[in-house]
């Protein structure tokens, strides 16, 4: 017999599984096993979800119940039964989503450092919290398969268009096409004129390795405080300070200039972060450095 403090555990499944994306299988394979029948119509009566036949919002929610920083809204039940949630459904009819400024903060304070001052994820796996902050996803129908595909892809990064990147944001923003050296201010094919590079930086932490923020924004200069989000010019120029930054973005794309500190007007931004920064912005520094060497 069991002592009454100990969790009783199962594996069910290693690894990510199907039914983790597509819901529960046992139906669908016994209906199967049984008819063998190849008709659209028979494959019907005993569906599985496909994500990509469902709502942005609830496809969403599939990938953002593992990537999103969650609890249960009844924890003994989760800790009796294991998730409610089934793909398809609303997730968060079930579980909280640690969403800076939401209604709702989650009461775990090692969170906190998960995110910059500007509520942006500095750590990853949390990539559904930034896709909700996206004008993108607010305003378009984009989701995590605009740019992910499970089946079709390459497994580092999962990209859809892996052979161009600029594909996955030309789908909803055409306009850009013929004008893209104009609005970049940087030559055709450089990494200057990747729309990712500027709107969605290396940000955040995750898998040994500063992978992308899913908040699709655009660079603005701040300052160089603790938790302040780094911006996508000074990752790349990291010789220049916070103000050539500035003055380019408003001679380029008329952003108001802000009043800065003089170590930010003259300092190289890169180097305030590694001096000012916790050990996460070092490592953000560190990563541009090493990907050049
Ligand atoms: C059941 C949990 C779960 C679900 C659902 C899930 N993921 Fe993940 N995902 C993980 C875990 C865990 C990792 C880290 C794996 C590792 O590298 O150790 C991961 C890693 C990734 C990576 C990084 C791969 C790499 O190594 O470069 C991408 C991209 C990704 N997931 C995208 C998605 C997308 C898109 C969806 C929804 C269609 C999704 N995931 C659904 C748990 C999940
Ligand atoms: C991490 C999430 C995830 C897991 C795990 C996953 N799938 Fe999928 N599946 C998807 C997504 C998202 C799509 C939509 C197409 C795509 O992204 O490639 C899809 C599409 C499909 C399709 C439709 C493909 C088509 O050509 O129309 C089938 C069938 C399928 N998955 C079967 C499976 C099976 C079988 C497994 C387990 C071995 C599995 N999937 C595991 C997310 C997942
Ligand atoms: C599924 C469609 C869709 C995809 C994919 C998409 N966007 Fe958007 N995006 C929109 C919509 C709709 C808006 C809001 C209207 C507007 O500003 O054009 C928007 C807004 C924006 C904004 C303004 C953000 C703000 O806060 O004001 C930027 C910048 C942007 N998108 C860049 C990108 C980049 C870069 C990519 C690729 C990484 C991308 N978008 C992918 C639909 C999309
Ligand atoms: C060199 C950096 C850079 C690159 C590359 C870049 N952008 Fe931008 N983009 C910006 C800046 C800076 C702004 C902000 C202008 C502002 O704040 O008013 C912006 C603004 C936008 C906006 C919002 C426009 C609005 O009126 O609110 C969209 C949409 C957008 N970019 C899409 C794209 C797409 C799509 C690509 C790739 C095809 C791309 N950008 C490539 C720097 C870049």
């Amino acid at each position: 017999m069991s002592h009454p403090t100990r969790v009783e555990t199962t594996v069910a499944e290693l690894g990510i599984s199907c039914d983790a994306c597509h819901g529960p299988g046992e139906r669908h394979v016994t209906f199967h096993q049984a008819t063998k029948n190849e008709d659209p119509a028979v494959i019907a009566a005993a569906p599985m979800v496909d994500p990509e036949k469902i709502s942005q919002v609830a496809a969403s929610l599939i990938c953002g119940q593992c990537h999103s920083s969650s609890q249960a809204r009844d924890p003994i039940d989760w800790l009796k039964n294991g998730s409610r949630y089934r793909p398809g459904e609303d997730h968060t009819e079930s579980f909280r989503h640690a969403e800076i400024g939401s209604a709702e903060p989650l009461d775990a304070p090692y969170l906190k450092d998960s995110f910059w001052n500007d509520g942006t994820c500095r750590a990853g796996g949390d990539e559904l919290l930034d896709l909700h902050d996206s004008a993108c996803y607010q305003q378009g129908r984009m989701s995590c398969l605009s740019y992910h595909s499970m089946h079709d892809s390459d497994p580092t990064d999962q990209l859809r268009c892996s052979n161009d990147s600029n594909e996955s944001c030309l789908q909803c923003h055409e306009q850009y096409r013929d004008q893209l050296e104009q609005h970049s201010h940087h030559p055709i094919g450089s990494s200057g004129s990747q729309c990712a590079n500027c709107h969605t930086r290396h940000t955040s932490f995750a898998l040994l390795k500063a992978i992308r923020s899913h908040r699709v924004d655009s660079p603005r200069t701040t300052d160089t405080t603790l938790g302040a989000r780094p911006n996508a010019c000074n990752l790349c120029r990291l010789d220049q300070s916070l103000q050539w930054t500035a003055t380019h973005l408003s001679d380029w794309y008329g952003v108001p200039r802000i009043t800065m500190s003089e170590t930010d007007q003259k300092t190289s931004a890169s180097l305030l972060w590694l001096l000012r920064g916790n050990a996460t912005d070092n490592r953000r520094v560190g990563y541009e450095l090493a990907t050049r060497a």
